[in-house]
């Protein structure tokens, strides 16, 4: 059980049925949020959302794109319906692919800036309004560490997550007369199906294994970081705790990032 530190909060999660979402998810739910899980896979969303609701909490699941404003105002619409006003916004929707950078096709580097940064906007748009009216509200963007150091064989992937930092960075100013806050989670590695998916999964590009122990040796503290690792930090921001915080991006990577 959480603190009721969220209570009577509504918090949307892109991308919520799976890895990290889900984590976010899990951690706000705890703290009394009604958490609406948006994800392309509505299947998944409705299952976790109703594993939620069996352990007492509050959650629903939705279908949702971010690639689509359609699909995005026909969820938020529903949202607003059925559950209430949005206060907290997640944009955790992403996608990764490893490629040399001479590999990089227009395939590979239109779907990443969709789904990472594009998508981040259009959810924005859509959401921000209401939270300027209320004067009140807090979106919280899913970065990486690969939003601050560039990486070999991702360069399409970080340049969508540089983008998030910079979007996150310029908003952030723009929403501070409203008493909306927009911040930034840098993730390290959260072993989820982004790398072990058997068709899309980055690490078949990796090596496998070994590319997985290649990132986990470079970490001070040790260790991998968990989905609950990145709700924490979330709740961090989603909380009256970080009621004075703006424009920041933190990382959660074990001391593997540190600017
Ligand atoms: N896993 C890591 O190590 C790591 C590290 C740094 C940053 N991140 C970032 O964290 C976020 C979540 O990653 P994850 O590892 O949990 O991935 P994941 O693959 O486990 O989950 C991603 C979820 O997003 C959904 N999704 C994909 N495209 C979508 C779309 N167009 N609209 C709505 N939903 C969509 C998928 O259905 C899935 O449920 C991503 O933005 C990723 O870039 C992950």
């Amino acid at each position: 059980m959480g603190n009721g530190q969220l209570e009577g909060r509504v918090a949307l999660i892109t991308g919520g049925a799976s890895g990290i979402g889900a984590g976010v998810a899990q951690v706000f739910a705890r703290e009394g949020a009604h958490v609406v899980i948006g994800d392309l896979d509505f299947e998944a969303a409705k299952n976790f959302a109703a594993q939620l609701n069996d352990a007492g909490q509050n959650a629903t699941g939705v279908r949702l794109d971010v690639t689509s404003r359609t699909e995005i105002d026909t969820a938020a619409s529903e949202i607003e319906r059925t559950v209430g006003s949005i206060d907290i916004l997640v944009n955790n929707a992403g996608i990764s692919t490893v490629r040399d950078f001479l590999d990089i096709d227009d395939h590979d580097w239109d779907s990443m800036m969709n789904v990472n940064l594009k998508g981040v906007l259009l959810t924005t748009q859509r959401i921000l309004p209401g939270m300027i009216n209320r004067k009140s509200g807090r979106i919280i963007n899913i970065s990486s560490m690969a939003g601050k150091q560039g990486l070999p064989r991702l360069a399409h992937y970080c340049a969508t997550k540089f983008g998030v930092v910079g979007m996150t960075q310029s908003l952030a100013f723009e929403t501070a007369p409203y008493n909306v806050t927009v911040n930034a989670v840098c993730p390290g590695v959260v072993r989820t199906p982004l790398w072990d998916d058997s068709a899309n999964g980055i690490l078949n590009d990796l090596d496998g294994e070994n590319g997985w122990q290649a990132f986990v040796s470079g970490i001070p503290l040790g260790r991998p970081q968990s989905p609950e690792d990145m709700g924490f930090a979330c709740l961090f921001f989603a909380s009256d705790a970080g009621s004075n915080i703006t424009g920041e991006s933190l990382n959660v990577s074990g001391g593997q990032q540190v600017h």
